[in-house]
């Protein structure tokens, strides 16, 4: 049985009304990422930062999942133990898809961060810089999101499950951030499969095998019946 490993980007959320980053009135063509996304512009302004994150974990709250979302979780769910899913995604409609893991490796809109005692804790709707941290009491809390110029979580086990993996997918997903755009090129030299769904064939689709092309609400459920029916 295949030990498949998919990797889903903000293209799997598009029809679910969460935008993108770098496609038409993408979230970077309307927000600059250095002021918003990274830890120097936090510092500089913390709460713009935070309404910037406010802004989407209420987009977040108010969407729900679609069609690709649900057929993930149906394929997890009837091949127990032979799918990994890693997402870039910061929202969290796979697991409301009914999805029983996933490996957010940029991080959760739902989740906050003290930035002084590391301490976890679900976010509240509207964060704001005053917050204080329920462990140290002190007001260092930010959105626990990986930043630009931070090393993005889990990369340790995401790495190994990628090692054993015999099927790579990436869905949904521009291949233009590392470490993650960096997956295919381990996967092809580990001589894994490798198959590249997204609307349209992306910069990269020369290093996939294969590709599937259109919205992902069409071409996620029909990909997975065919791997539940091969
Ligand atoms: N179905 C399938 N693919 C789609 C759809 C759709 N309905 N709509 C858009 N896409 C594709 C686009 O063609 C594009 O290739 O999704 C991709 C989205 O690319 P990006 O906006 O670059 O998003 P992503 O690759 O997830 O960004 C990676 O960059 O900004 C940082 O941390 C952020 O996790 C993010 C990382």
């Amino acid at each position: 049985m295949d030990s498949i490993f998919i990797l889903t980007g903000a293209g799997i959320s598009a029809e679910s009304g969460l935008g993108t980053f770098r496609d038409k009135d993408g979230l970077w063509t309307r927000y600059d990422l250095r002021r918003v996304a990274t830890p120097e512009g936090f510092r500089a302004d913390p709460a713009l930062v935070h309404d910037f994150y406010n802004m989407r974990r209420r987009n977040c709250l108010e969407a729900a999942p679609n069609a690709a979302h649900e057929a993930l979780a149906r394929l997890q769910r009837q091949r127990p133990g032979g799918v990994t899913l890693v997402t870039q995604n910061v929202d969290d409609l796979h697991e409301r898809a009914g999805s029983p893991e996933v490996i957010h490796m940029h991080g959760e809109l739902l989740g906050a961060l003290c930035a002084a005692c590391g301490h976890r804790w679900r976010a509240p709707e509207r964060m704001a810089p005053d917050d204080p941290c329920p462990a140290c009491a002190r007001s260092a809390t930010r959105p626990d999101i990986v930043w630009f110029g931070e090393i993005p979580y889990r990369m340790d086990e995401i790495l190994e499950r990628l090692s054993r993996a015999t099927l790579f997918a990436v869905i949904g997903s521009s291949g233009e951030v590392y470490p993650a755009a960096g997956f295919v090129e381990e996967a092809a030299a580990r001589g894994i499969a490798t198959i590249e769904i997204n609307l349209e064939p992306g910069s990269r689709k020369d290093l996939f095998d294969r590709g599937l092309y259109g919205p992902a609400s069409e071409t996620v459920p029909r990909w997975v019946e065919g791997l539940l029916q091969a």
